[in-house]
């Protein structure tokens, strides 16, 4: 699998930083991994978070495509407490518990899959699905079958495995050599022809609508052409549904659209509203060969992580949310072409259901922080894109008000 890779990244270490010259500045007590916005957030209230002056922003964030059903929603607030009622938060994997077992079933019978495994975050769910896949093909007498093939443009997570499926130098650079064995190449099924070595590939993983890449639909001929080929080649195909997934595009899955079922799906950040969970759905070939002790996991699928899951799952499925997800969100995607058309700020806009990208030609950053003083809440999918993930339960007179806020920030 070398002839169609993309590039190699140069394996030059980059040099230490030099020494500080003047006095550094005090610590944050929490590492400062991310660049936070100044305002301390004290509530929720539905679409909106409040800081500790009770300024209210509008939240076209949710999370990063997490508090699906808003903040501080009845339902889910019961179901945490229906939890805590039982005095059971955590037993371990070691037990059986009524709310894992009730989820799972749940999901299966909500989907293609024939078990689920359940993990703690996205970047672990994609981690296992990793495993599983090799697990399978040492299992069906391919020893030499371990290769992870992503695509271009593609966002996995950031340990060792799913880093090494991500396709951004600037998160990959800094942590090399990453995990062996995975490939990152081009959204072409030519290409991928040449790549997927039967002997040697075990699984490609694929975001049908890749979120941090840009908020980029994939070609639904593309990924059915993929399933094809993948099937012919005697690969699994893994659909990372962690951002796209779960009503976000206005079916509950994204692969149902699409017209396939993929071997394995991995789900995370609005599972249970906001409370950590993740999931791989695998169908009944990778669940043959799982065995005790082939993976693990502390927290997993816990009995209150469950519960609320399991009440978030119904209510992602509802058909009147779906359909009014497909609904404003169609109307939400002729607003952002309205405000393109009007300001001349847009090079482009795509999306699907209530996840759209907006391509600007100022840095994302400088517009985030105006509508973020106008009181909306927004983040960005790259430089120049910014990223609409609001929640799922947004009304049209709410997103109405956001687009204005959102017009007078691009205007500058
Ligand atoms: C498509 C996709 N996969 C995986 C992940 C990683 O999820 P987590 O941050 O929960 O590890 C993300 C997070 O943004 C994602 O969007």
């Amino acid at each position: 699998m070398t002839s169609t890779m993309l590039p190699p990244e140069s394996t030059t270490t980059p040099a230490p930083a030099p020494a500080p010259a003047v006095a550094a500045a005090p610590l944050p007590a929490i590492l400062g991994t991310y660049k936070r916005q100044a305002p301390l957030f004290v509530r929720g209230d539905g679409v909106y978070m409040i800081d500790d002056t009770g300024t209210r922003y509008l939240d076209f964030v949710a999370g990063i495509a997490v508090t699906s059903l808003g903040h501080n929603d009845p339902g889910v607030n019961a179901a945490v407490q229906e939890a805590l009622a039982t005095g059971l938060i955590h037993t371990s994997n070691l037990y059986r518990t009524a709310p894992g077992e009730a989820l799972a079933q749940w999901l299966v019978d909500h989907s293609f899959a024939n078990s689920v495994f359940f993990a703690n975050s996205g970047a672990e769910a994609n981690e296992g699905a990793f495993k599983f896949a090799r697990r399978w093909a040492r299992s069906t007498g391919h020893p030499a079958k371990h290769e992870i093939v992503a695509l271009r443009g593609s966002f996995h997570g950031r340990m060792p495995g799913t880093l090494a499926a991500t396709d951004r130098p600037a998160y990959r650079l800094p942590f090399r050599p990453l995990m062996g064995g995975v490939t990152i190449v081009e959204r072409d099924l030519d290409e991928l022809r040449t790549v997927l070595d039967p002997e040697t590939a075990a699984a490609v993983i694929v975001e049908p609508i890749q979120g941090e890449g840009g908020v980029r639909v994939l070609d639904p001929e593309f990924l059915r052409g993929l399933r094809a080929l993948t099937r012919e080649r005697n690969v699994l195909l893994i659909l990372d549904e962690i951002q796209c997934g779960l009503g976000r595009t206005g079916s509950f899955f994204a692969y149902q659209q699409l017209g396939f079922a993929p071997d394995m799906l991995t789900i995370a950040k609005p599972l249970a509203n906001g409370l950590p969970i993740g999931a791989i759905l695998v169908n009944e070939q990778v669940a043959r060969v799982m065995q005790p002790g082939d993976h693990g996991t502390t927290f997993g699928g816990g009995p209150l992580l469950a519960h609320v899951a399991h009440h978030v799952v119904q209510r992602l499925s509802d058909p009147a949310l779906l359909a009014h997800v497909r609904e404003t969100g169609a109307w939400f995607g002729q607003q952002l072409q309205g405000i393109a058309d009007r300001t001349g700020t847009v090079r482009a806009i795509r999306g699907t259901g209530l996840m759209w990208g907006m391509d600007v030609h100022e840095p994302a950053a400088a517009i985030i922080g105006r509508a973020f003083a106008h009181g909306l809440l927004l983040v960005s999918a790259g430089e120049h894109t910014l990223r609409f993930l609001p929640p799922l339960v947004i009304t049209k007179a709410e997103l109405a008000q956001g687009l204005d806020m959102l017009e007078t920030a691009l205007r500058g």
